[in-house]
């Protein structure tokens, strides 16, 4: 059973400044959600009620967002703007939050190894809540669909979607094949973190899903900085997969890359255009 989701959420966001200055990335609003809200919401659909968060410096409206606000609560008791709390005070009175800082930001694969502490050993849900997932209302969501999969397979798995080959260099690529009688469930055998679309193994990249299982930690103890001088969670991914431990699942669901510009302003007429159809 995975009941802790860990969410790594220390990384700069340079790719926003001057927005992230002072500002988390994982704090800017999809309409009046923040992103990493929308992850801890996606968690708790899958039934995970223990978020572990990976902050950093600067990163505290983190969380100040997951906790009362006693004078806002005063304020707007009885009012017409109370409901607007409605869903950020559910998700505080049925998840437990717990944050360790990242002191030093050496990548993805240090920031989950620090998050170690909050984990133990388990397995564990991974979410980076500047990927944001929709899914049809009818079906389970991407964590939950990826959980399933844990079950079945008991190993690590990894969200994947097919990309335009010349994006390659900005994502963990995988190479594998398909497990027998399905059409999106691969065995990872290797794996490349961003490389050049003439080096890519597949047009199949790793998303910000994963669930991992807690060998990890001491593989990433292990790693030595690889692209772009950051200790990188597709290496240590790779000793697994070469053990044949990695399952890589081709979700159904929509994915937005907020941490991009182009991708956030998508998500946000996304989710616009879903909310005024509603009414
Ligand atoms: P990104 O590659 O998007 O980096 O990290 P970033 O720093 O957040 O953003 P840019 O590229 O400067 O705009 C992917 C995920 O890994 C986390 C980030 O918070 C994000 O969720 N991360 C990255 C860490 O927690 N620590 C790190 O040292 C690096």
């Amino acid at each position: 059973m995975i009941k802790k989701c860990l969410f790594p959420a220390a990384g700069y966001g340079t790719r926003f400044l001057p927005a992230t200055k002072a500002t988390p990335k994982e704090m800017l609003p999809v309409l009046t959600k923040p992103l990493i809200q929308y992850g801890v919401e996606e968690a708790l659909q899958a039934n995970i009620k223990t978020m572990a968060i990976v902050t950093g410096r600067g990163k505290r409206a983190i969380e100040d967002h997951f906790d009362i606000s006693y004078e806002l609560e005063h304020q707007i008791k009885g009012t017409s703007k109370e409901p607007l709390l409605k869903e950020i005070r559910s998700l505080i009175s049925q998840c437990t939050f717990s944050y360790t800082r990242q002191v030093e930001m050496k990548g993805l694969g240090h920031a989950i190894l620090t998050g170690e502490t909050l984990i133990g050993r388990e397995p564990f849900a991974v979410i980076l809540a500047d990927d944001l997932c929709t899914h049809d209302e009818d079906k389970d969501n991407v964590l939950k669909q990826m959980i399933d999969i844990y079950d079945t397979y008991q190993c690590s798995v990894v969200a994947i979607e097919e990309i335009a080959l010349s994006q390659s260099h900005k994502y963990g690529v995988i190479e594998g094949h398909l497990v027998d009688n399905t059409d999106n469930i691969y065995r990872v055998s290797d794996m490349v973190e961003k490389p050049d679309p003439k080096d890519a193994p597949s047009n199949m990249a790793i998303i910000g899903r994963y669930i991992l299982t807690p060998d990890i930690f001491d593989i990433l103890r292990d790693t030595k900085a690889g692209k772009g001088g950051e200790i990188q969670i597709t290496d240590a991914l790779k000793v697994q997969a070469k053990a044949g431990k990695v399952i890589a699942y081709k979700f159904d669901g929509k994915r937005f890359d907020c941490g991009s510009v182009d991708g956030f302003v998508e998500a946000t007429n996304y989710f616009y255009n879903n909310t005024k159809d509603k009414g």
